[in-house]
């Protein structure tokens, strides 16, 4: 199957009631494990790149591997999606290369770091969906400031000072014609969440219900939404790591926030955790390893599991089932409905 828009995958999962995971990608195991995962459980995934991700691939060598995954997995739909673009340029570049979805991230400044106004962001983002959906190219964008740093990217701002307000975020879907919200509520990136299992007053989950009464049509995105399992992080401390004691977010968490419009839960440190832990092992156990396969292979499993277990809880699973809507239909739509505001 070609690759689809992200819009058709979360339309999908708003009229089944459940959430698809965006899994981070960086090399060739990791997309192998989310795509035998998603044949495992039979669902479709998002697979996405953050800035960093494509600079360290050289995104083309990212492009054909995906490219791949299209032709080895035909009956799973897949979207390719650009993590948090800083740039109006950085998500032409995506879309030029044949990303079926980007994120222009106006919540930040082209830096990464400074948050920027409501009225960047709108003009930014604004720019992007005109940009994106005549090619039937999907837009994410975000409103408030997540925590911590990703790749370079991030303000490292207290997460709490900049939750999205509700009726702000009525007014930028309403003018930038987005598809999906991503909603900062008390996360961060990172295995550096919480220093506790978080409260009510720490992951604002009640902010999600807000909006989603205000927005009961806008597909919401969760950034930062790694479970920081505990088994993972002791098991890389076990066999050599340092990883502190440290709290994300739990997937009851995330399952009522699909019951309240989350369309799209973003997960990466998970997987680097699984994929550290299986690698550190090797090495720990096997002193005398020197074939990368001897530990890149259990790296892969470790991850697929994980990615697994994630399709499964986010509800995801079992619903790879309908047929692929060509771009080029997906422009025609959003030319029936241009955004007026
Ligand atoms: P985690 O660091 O919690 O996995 O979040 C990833 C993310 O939000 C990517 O945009």
């Amino acid at each position: 199957m070609a690759m689809v828009s992200m819009r058709q995958l979360l339309d999908e999962a708003a009229k089944g009631g459940y959430g698809v995971g965006a899994f981070n990608v960086n090399n060739m195991e990791q997309i192998q494990a989310i795509m035998e995962a998603a044949r495992e459980t039979k669902s479709p995934v998002i697979v996405q790149a953050s800035r960093g991700a494509r600079g360290y691939t050289n995104d083309r060598f990212l492009y054909h591997l995906m490219l791949a995954a299209t032709e080895l997995y035909p009956e799973i739909p897949i979207a390719l999606h650009q993590d948090h673009g800083n740039s109006p340029e950085t998500c032409i570049s995506a879309i030029e290369m044949g990303f079926t979805s980007v994120m222009m991230d106006g919540s930040l400044m082209p830096d990464g770091k400074t948050p920027a106004d409501f009225e960047y962001n709108v003009r930014v983002t604004r720019e992007v969906v005109e940009i994106a959906h005549a090619r039937g190219v999907t837009v994410e964008g975000e409103l408030g400031c997540l925590g911590g740093i990703e790749d370079g990217h991030g303000a490292d701002v207290d997460a709490l000072a900049h939750l999205t307000d509700p009726d702000e975020a009525v007014e930028f879907v309403e003018r930038t014609g987005i598809d999906a919200l991503a909603v900062a509520i008390g996360t961060s990136h990172g295995a550096y969440k919480f220093t506790k299992k978080p409260t009510g007053e720490v992951l604002v989950m009640s902010r999600i219900e807000e909006i989603n009464r205000k927005l009961p049509n806008t597909h919401l995105v969760m950034h930062g939404s790694s479970s920081v399992p505990k088994e993972l992080i002791d098991m890389i401390n076990k066999y050599g790591g340092k990883i502190k004691e440290t709290y994300g977010v739990p997937v009851e968490e995330i399952q009522r926030g699909i019951r309240h419009g989350v369309r799209k839960i973003n997960v990466d440190t998970d997987n680097r955790l699984a994929m550290t832990a299986a690698v550190r092992k090797v090495l720990f156990e096997k002193p005398e390893e020197f074939d990368l396969r001897g530990y890149m292979k259990p790296a892969r499993e470790a991850m697929k599991e994980v990615v697994k277990a994630r399709m499964i809880s986010f509800g995801q699973a079992g619903n790879a089932g309908y047929a692929p809507i060509p771009l080029e239909q997906m422009a025609q739509k959003y030319r029936e409905q241009p955004v007026t505001a």
